[in-house]
């Protein structure tokens, strides 16, 4: 965990950790254990791993000797010049993930916490690619670099032309950068430096990917290609610890309440809604109900129309005008993510309540239903109701200002719940 650079915003800082390297039969016996249980991608990182050249050495070789097809280091590089990256590769190393923090000397520097450290590393980063090593960039993109992020694709493209692939990463609370959150880039400049940086990669040539604990889709990641989370989430039957945010450390927000992403979106840093409020963050797919336009796949009188469990993507709601018991197990089985209910019997309001009593462990639910209510003398009972047991949305029928009125008052009542009229 020893280290050359000073990283203001390092995440697995030296101070946290012990410094004494394993002895290269521990690494040997772990190696062994990882081959055993099916794996066959490493990544070597630390601290700077490029310090303990022979230890390092010995690691790759032993990991490609073991089987393993993708070794990868990453580093600062700025201890590689040519003969080290020459015995990298004889030693078998297929790629390397370098933080080049940016095309600015003095901000990449600055950011490394450590003076002339960016010539060192771009030519690190030459000898590299001249092994044919594939290099892919981290930029760990800073407040203060925020917006040079179209510069920082530009220039790479030009002075480092055999880089194909960056990795968009942001600064992320953790670490020392917990203790420095003036690092953090506000979205609200991020979001358009990444639309454009993606654009000019586009030209060059250049693949920018948005990685585990990277940016929210709506910072410049709208269409999902190239995202971490989103490829996690889209697989068939998916566990997406990274969407569903089992550590809780990222959140979705008010914006993410009516977003048609948020089961393909973590959302962002606790430390993020807590210190620029949601800056930069909108729902780039906005989740309309069929009462506003909202696509949605009819089932009413019981009557599910073939291939519904399939259409019902996040953002098309499944439409009933009820439920029944026996409905429950396949409507569990479909994974339904938006639910919109019309009409009003005790027993649709009991299968509603099981769906969304449905032990879900997790801090983000994905399951949300809406309803819609008509204004009668019942309203204020039934919205009651509706909120004990979890519903989020519900839509009055009308438009009258006395309407209007009574909503807005609804509100004030029933925090938790999105009251919509119309
Ligand atoms: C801890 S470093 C160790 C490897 C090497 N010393 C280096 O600087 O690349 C591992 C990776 O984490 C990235 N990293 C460190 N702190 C981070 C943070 N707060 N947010 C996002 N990435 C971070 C680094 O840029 C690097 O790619
Ligand atoms: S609004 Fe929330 S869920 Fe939607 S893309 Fe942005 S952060 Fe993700």
């Amino acid at each position: 965990m020893v280290c050359n650079e000073r990283c203001p915003f390092c995440n697995v800082p030296a101070e946290d950790f012990s410094t004494r390297p394993m002895p290269i039969e521990d690494i040997r016996a772990q190696i062994q254990d990882f081959v055993a249980g099916g794996q066959q991608t490493l990544t070597i990182s630390g601290g700077e791993p490029t310090l303990l050249k022979r230890l390092l050495l010995q690691t790759i070789l032993e990991a490609r000797t073991a089987g393993i097809s993708f070794v990868e280091l990453q580093t600062n590089a700025v201890l590689i010049e040519g003969d080290y990256a020459a015995a990298l590769k004889e030693a078998g190393l297929t790629s390397a993930f370098v933080s080049l923090l940016s095309d600015v000397p003095v901000l990449h520097d600055q950011l490394a916490g450590l003076p002339g450290a960016f010539p060192r590393c771009i030519s690190g980063i030459e000898a590299l690619l001249d092994e044919g090593i594939a290099v892919t960039l981290n930029p760990v993109t800073a407040a203060i670099t925020a917006a040079r992020v179209p510069d920082y694709v530009d220039f790479v493209a030009h002075r480092l032309s055999g880089v194909r692939t960056i990795s968009l990463s942001a600064v992320q609370p953790h670490g020392r950068a917990a203790k420095n959150l003036d690092l953090l880039p506000d979205y609200a400049v991020l979001g358009p430096a990444i639309r454009e940086a993606r654009r000019r990669a586009d030209v060059h040539g250049i693949t920018l990917l948005n990685p585990y604990c990277g940016l929210p889709r709506c910072v410049g990641w709208e269409d999902g290609a190239h995202c971490a989370e989103a490829a996690e989430a889209a697989e068939e039957d998916y566990q997406a610890p990274n969407v569903e945010n089992v550590q809780a450390n990222k959140l979705h927000g008010a914006p993410c309440r009516d977003c048609g992403l948020r089961t393909r979106c973590g959302g962002a840093w606790r430390a993020y809604w807590d210190r620029f409020a949601g800056s930069g963050l909108r729902a780039p797919l906005p989740r309309r109900t069929p009462w506003e336009g909202g696509e949605g796949i009819r089932a009413f009188n019981g009557d599910f129309p073939a291939g519904w469990a399939e259409d019902a993507r996040v953002g098309v709601f499944l439409w009933v005008d009820r439920l029944r018991a026996e409905d429950l197990p396949k409507l569990r089985r479909a994974k339904l993510r938006d639910l919109a209910v019309e009409g009003w019997d005790r027993e649709t309001l009991r299968t509603v309540r099981s769906l969304l009593a449905t032990p879900e462990p997790l801090p983000q639910r994905q399951f949300r239903v809406a309803w819609l209510l008509p204004a009668d003398a019942l309203l204020l009972e039934r919205i009651g109701l509706l909120s004990v047991i979890g519903v989020d949305t519900v839509f009055l029928e009308g438009t009258d200002g006395r309407l209007s009125a009574l909503a807005a008052l609804l509100r004030g009542q029933f925090p938790s719940l999105t009251i919509k009229q119309g």
